[in-house]
């Protein structure tokens, strides 16, 4: 089998996927119809022209706006359901997917109709598709710690369907250590924890999602090996990075995908999966991502399986079934002979 059809077939974890990122520019359409709610582009392609960004901030402009479309509890359905049929054909296995409440409840949106949607179509994929999965509910760190905690309360009802909470939005400025009580009281709520930390914001903000927010993995991570110290805590301890190649590069956060620094965060032994982000925003989806790193450093199939293994060992899933995931990869190894 050649290594694109292994990177296509061999069972993946996506733990870094931000489930309004992957609104493409035919369904912002559809449901701009379907709500009314007008659009500052006249097609999909000037839709798709517009994704050129300088960095985090130029994006995340874009995609708030983007967002503006999503409504009525169909709509979260047909977003996520949509994105688990892309995914199944790409060897998704399992998802942990983020959802940014306060980007709804801000226009009105209730929590109950964002949470309910995503819920229901995660819960009809794993029947439909095959996919398994995980809720993280995101914090925007733009905002107070204040409107962080009453999101915290809004969820109360619905903790049941969330495994964890997250960080995410404009990092510089935002530390985490601005959200310690409100992490701190998810995880007296039996919630674990994630936060993007190292995506632009400096090393100093990894140390304070570890040591304050008490983080289980790091989304992104990627500045890291700026602080030997902390490389060595992360390699000693096997925190999850979860690293976004095209992402990366469609924010600048590396100048091209050749001086990405993959291979570095491999060679130092740390535990990196490969994720897709915000997929039509930056121009592929799992299988996508994966595809960029073996051309661009030649990987074969035994680095893909690795990878592959990584995102199973990095979920929340229960031992039996990372068990069992990590048998099959296994299995499509061997065979490669
Ligand atoms: N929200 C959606 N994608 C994001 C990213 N890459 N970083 C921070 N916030 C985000
Ligand atoms: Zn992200």
């Amino acid at each position: 089998m050649s290594v694109e059809s292994f990177v296509r077939d061999v069972p993946k974890a996506e733990l870094h996927l931000h489930i309004e990122g992957t609104l493409e520019p035919e369904l912002m359409f559809e449901l701009s119809g379907r709500n009314e709610v007008s659009l500052p582009y006249p097609d999909v392609d000037a839709v798709r022209r517009a994704y050129v960004f300088d960095n985090l901030q130029s994006f995340l402009d874009i995609y708030y706006a983007g967002c503006a479309v999503l409504v009525t509890e169909q709509d979260f359905y047909d977003l996520t359901s949509a994105y688990l049929r892309l995914a199944a054909g790409q060897g998704v296995r399992h998802a942990e997917i983020f959802f940014d409440p306060q980007t709804h409840t801000e226009r009105g949106v209730s929590f109950e109709t964002v949470v309910t949607g995503i819920h229901r179509a995660l819960e009809d994929g794993r029947a439909s598709v095959g996919i398994s999965s995980r809720l993280i509910m995101c914090f925007l760190r733009h905002l107070s710690a204040e409107a962080a905690m009453e999101t915290l309360e809004q969820a109360g009802p619905f903790v049941s369907w969330i495994s964890a909470v997250g960080l995410d939005s404009s990092e510089s400025g935002n530390p985490p250590s601005k959200f310690e009580a409100v992490y701190r009281q998810a995880r007296e709520m039996g919630l674990l924890a994630v936060a993007h930390a190292g995506e632009e914001g400096p090393p100093s903000y990894i140390w304070e999602a570890l040591d304050l927010l008490g983080v289980r993995r790091i989304d992104h991570g990627v500045r890291c090996l700026e602080d030997d110290r902390l490389v060595a805590r992360l390699a000693s301890e096997q925190v999850p990075l979860t690293v976004c190649p095209l992402s990366n590069v469609k924010l600048r956060v590396f100048p091209s995908l050749r001086e990405h620094n993959l291979p570095l965060l491999l060679d130092r032994g740390l535990l990196v999966t490969i994720n897709s982000d915000d997929p039509p925003y930056f121009g592929g989806y799992v299988e996508e991502n994966f595809r960029g790193v073996v051309e661009t450093f030649g990987l074969g199939v035994g680095d893909v399986a690795q990878l592959a293994r990584n995102s199973f060992v990095a979920s929340f899933l229960d031992d039996s079934a990372k068990a069992r995931h990590l048998a099959t990869i296994d299995a499509a190894l061997a065979a490669e002979g």
